[in-house]
C-alpha cells in the first residue's frame, strides 16, 4: 500500500505513537474547538441513544486525526473498524466491513479522499439511509440484493478537504478542521510524553522543542526521543534548552523549526526560480519529492508560517524566507 500522509513513519515511530496515544478527550491535549463540539455532540447522542452523526476530520499529517477517531469511539463507549481509502478495493471489501458492524459502531477510514469510486458510491446509502444495494452475479444471472445495515458512525479522516467529492462531503453532518497546535499544547505534549518516558524535561526545553516542532504533536514527539538520546549519551540525562539546542543541531531542525526538506523547498525556489512564482510539481521535481506530499506535508506550515505564499501564477517565497536563510535579494517582496 502507497502510504502517501505518513512517509516519514518508520516502526519505531509507530510503536511510540501507540504507546503515546491519548484515548479520551482529557488527556487530548490542544484542538480545544474541534474537543468542544465534539464533546456536547457525542453527549447528545448517547442520551438519545442513536449512532453518533458521520464525522469528517481534516488537517495536515500528525495532528491527531487518527487519535481523535480512537478518542470518539472510546468516549460514545463503541468498538472502532479501522480501514482506509487505498486499503478498500472493491465495494465487495466495503461490504464486508460494513456487514460486521454493531449498533453504533464507529468506522474510521483514513485518507478517505483515496477510496476508489465504485466503493465511494456503495458509501453513499450506507452512510445515508443504513443499507447497501449489492449486485449478485453477472448478465442475465444478476440480482440485486438489498442489505440493511445497524446505524453506524463514520469517522473520515483526509489531509485535503479539497479532493473529497461533493456527494461524499455532503453526507457527514459533522466537520471538523484539525489547526496546527500553539506553543503551549505543544509544551503540554511534550511533558506529557517525556513523563510516560520517564524523562526528565525542565520547561525551557519543553518550550525549546515546541518552538521547534512545526505546529506538529508527532514532530513534538519524535523531536524528543532524539532530544533524549542527545541528553543521555552527552549531559546529564535531563532536558534543558541548551540540550535540545545542541540536539536539534545535529539533526539539522533549524531555529524556526524547518528541517532539511522545508529549507531545500525554500532555496530551490530561490536558487532555481529567483523566489517565484513557480508550480508546486517543478519544485517537488527540482527536490526529487513526490508532489502529494509537498503539498500535505510540507507546504501548509510554510504558508502559515508566512514563508511561502500561494498566488494565481505559482508559490513565491516571501521577504521571511529571505531573511531566515540570510540570503541577500534585489526589488520588491511580499
Ligand atoms: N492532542 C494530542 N495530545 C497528545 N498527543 C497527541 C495529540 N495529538 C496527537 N498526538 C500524538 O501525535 C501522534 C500522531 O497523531 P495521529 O497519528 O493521530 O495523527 P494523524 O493526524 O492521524 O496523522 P496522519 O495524517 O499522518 O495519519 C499520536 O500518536 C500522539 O502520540
Ligand atoms: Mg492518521
Amino acid at each position: 500500500m502507497n502510504e502517501t500522509t505518513t512517509p516519514e513513519l518508520n516502526s519505531d515511530d509507530l510503536a511510540t505513537e501507540l504507546s503515546l496515544r491519548p484515548t479520551t478527550f482529557a488527556q487530548y491535549i490542544g484542538q480545544d474547538k474541534v474537543k468542544e463540539q465534539m464533546q456536547i455532540f457525542i453527549q447528545a447522542a448517547k442520551q438519545r441513544e442513536e449512532a453518533l452523526d458521520h464525522v469528517l476530520l481534516f488537517g495536515p499529517p500528525g495532528l491527531g486525526k487518527t487519535t481523535m477517531a480512537f478518542v470518539i469511539a472510546n468516549e460514545l463507549g463503541v468498538n472502532i473498524r479501522q480501514t482506509s481509502g487505498p486499503a478498500i478495493e472493491k465495494a465487495g471489501d466495503l461490504v464486508a466491513i460494513l456487514n460486521e458492524l454493531e449498533p453504533g459502531d464507529v468506522l474510521f477510514i483514513d485518507e478517505i479522499h483515496r477510496l476508489p469510486m465504485n466503493v465511494e458510491e456503495v458509501l453513499y446509502s450506507a452512510m445515508e439511509d443504513f443499507y447497501i444495494d449489492i449486485m449478485l452475479g453477472s448478465g442475465d444471472g444478476s440480482r440485486s440484493v438489498h442489505l440493511d445495515l445497524p446505524p453506524f458512525t463514520l469517522v473520515g479522516a483526509t489531509t485535503r478537504a479539497g479532493m473529497l467529492s461533493n456527494p461524499l462531503r455532503a453526507r457527514f453532518g459533522i466537520s471538523a478542521h484539525m489547526e496546527y497546535y500553539d506553543t503551549t499544547s505543544l509544551e503540554e505534549i511534550v511533558k506529557r510524553t517525556a513523563d510516560i518516558f520517564d524523562t526528565e524535561i525542565i520547561p525551557s526545553g519543553a518550550h525549546e522543542i515546541a518552538l521547534r516542532s512545526r505546529g506538529t504533536p508527532r514532530i513534538a514527539n519524535r523531536l524528543l526521543k532524539r532530544v533524549r538520546d542527545y541528553a543521555q549519551i552527552k549531559g546529564n540525562g535531563s532536558i534543558d534548552r541548551d540540550i535540545t539546542d545542541a540536539a536539534l543541531k545535529i539533526l539539522d531542525v533549524d531555529s524556526e523549526g524547518l528541517d532539511v526538506t522545508d529549507q531545500k523547498i525554500l532555496r530551490t525556489m530561490i536558487d532555481l526560480y529567483n523566489g517565484g512564482p513557480v508550480g508546486l510539481s517543478t519544485i517537488a521535481v527540482a527536490i526529487a519529492e513526490d508532489p502529494e506530499t509537498l503539498e500535505d506535508m510540507y507546504e501548509p506550515y510554510l504558508v502559515q508560517q508566512g514563508f511561502i505564499i500561494r498566488t494565481k501564477q505559482g508559490r513565491k517565497v516571501t521577504e521571511k524566507a529571505y531573511t531566515h536563510l540570510g540570503i541577500a535579494h534585489q526589488g520588491e517582496l511580499l
